[in-house]
């Protein structure tokens, strides 16, 4: 069963996301993250960036690979993820930009690139921290639902709702892409520990769909029920369709701090 956290605002779950990974680093200074892209992540790339700062953290070895990118974007375009992981991740936490990889979206290499990408995090020695969010259609990376739990990063269409979800970072809902590279749920399952942030009402039934559903392709993001080592952290709201709320709260509370996340 993942580990579920309720906490009482973005702040403090990317506080606590960002403190375990702080760690993480602190003990293997090359580990190796996955990065997440969209909004749910930035409070962890926030504290993150923070605690870098005030613990003196060196980070010159930390190595890194985004979740997903969209196909065909031109090289720069500010909304592609190699510029958001730059922007949000790289820049503020200082990284040394050639150790953190994006999957390749450009059409010229598309046929290759989620082979290449695959062979890139094994020779990296596997993620140790996955960072993730979840789609309001239950997606996690951009594995849409219907995803094979054995997929690798490859090319996907993008459903209507998620095109619909990212508008918000494009000029006109029709400049959002229509395909996408994303690791797959098998590659996902693969990383050491999953850490799954959601916020806010319209992410509480992909959380429910994710945390207690029952395991389908149907719901991607019910993967997580497959991996020994899960940790979801979520706002009240985002909380708000679990069934089990009680006994999150009560094996939280109770649990031994050595044990962190
Ligand atoms: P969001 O996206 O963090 O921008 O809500 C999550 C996702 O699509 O996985």
């Amino acid at each position: 069963m993942a580990e579920v956290v309720v906490v009482e605002s973005e702040a403090r779950a990317g506080e606590l996301a960002a403190g375990s990974i702080l760690d993480l680093i602190a003990a293997k200074p090359d580990a190796v993250l996955g990065l997440a892209t969209g909004s749910t992540p930035l409070p962890v790339y926030r504290a993150l960036a923070e605690g870098v700062r005030s613990r003196g953290i060196d980070v010159s070895s930390l190595r890194g690979f985004a979740l997903d990118e969209y196909v065909g974007l031109p090289a720069g375009h500010p909304e592609s993820y190699r510029s958001v992981i730059a922007r949000e991740v790289v820049q503020p936490l200082g990284l040394d930009p050639h150790r953190i990889h994006v999957p390749n979206g450009a059409l010229e290499t598309i046929s290759d690139a989620g082979e290449q990408y695959e062979l890139a995090i094994e020779r990296a020695g596997g993620v140790d921290v996955q960072i993730l969010g979840i789609g309001t259609d239950g997606h996690i990376g951009f594995n849409e639902p219907g995803s094979s739990f054995a997929s690798a990063t490859r090319v996907k269409t993008l459903t209507a709702q998620t095109r619909r979800d990212n508008a918000r970072f494009f000029d006109s809902p029709d400049d959002v892409p229509m395909h996408c590279i994303t690791q797959g749920l098998g590659t996902i399952l693969r990383a050491r520990h999953l850490l799954l942030l959601a916020f806010g009402g319209g992410k509480a039934d992909a959380v429910a769909s994710a945390v207690e559903g029952p395991i389908s392709a149907s719901s991607p993001g019910t993967a997580i029920q497959l991996h020994p080592h899960a940790t979801v952290i979520v706002d009240e709201a985002a909380a708000g369709r679990l069934q089990n709320l009680d006994y999150y709260r009560y094996a939280w509370n109770n649990k031994p701090r050595w044990q962190g996340l």
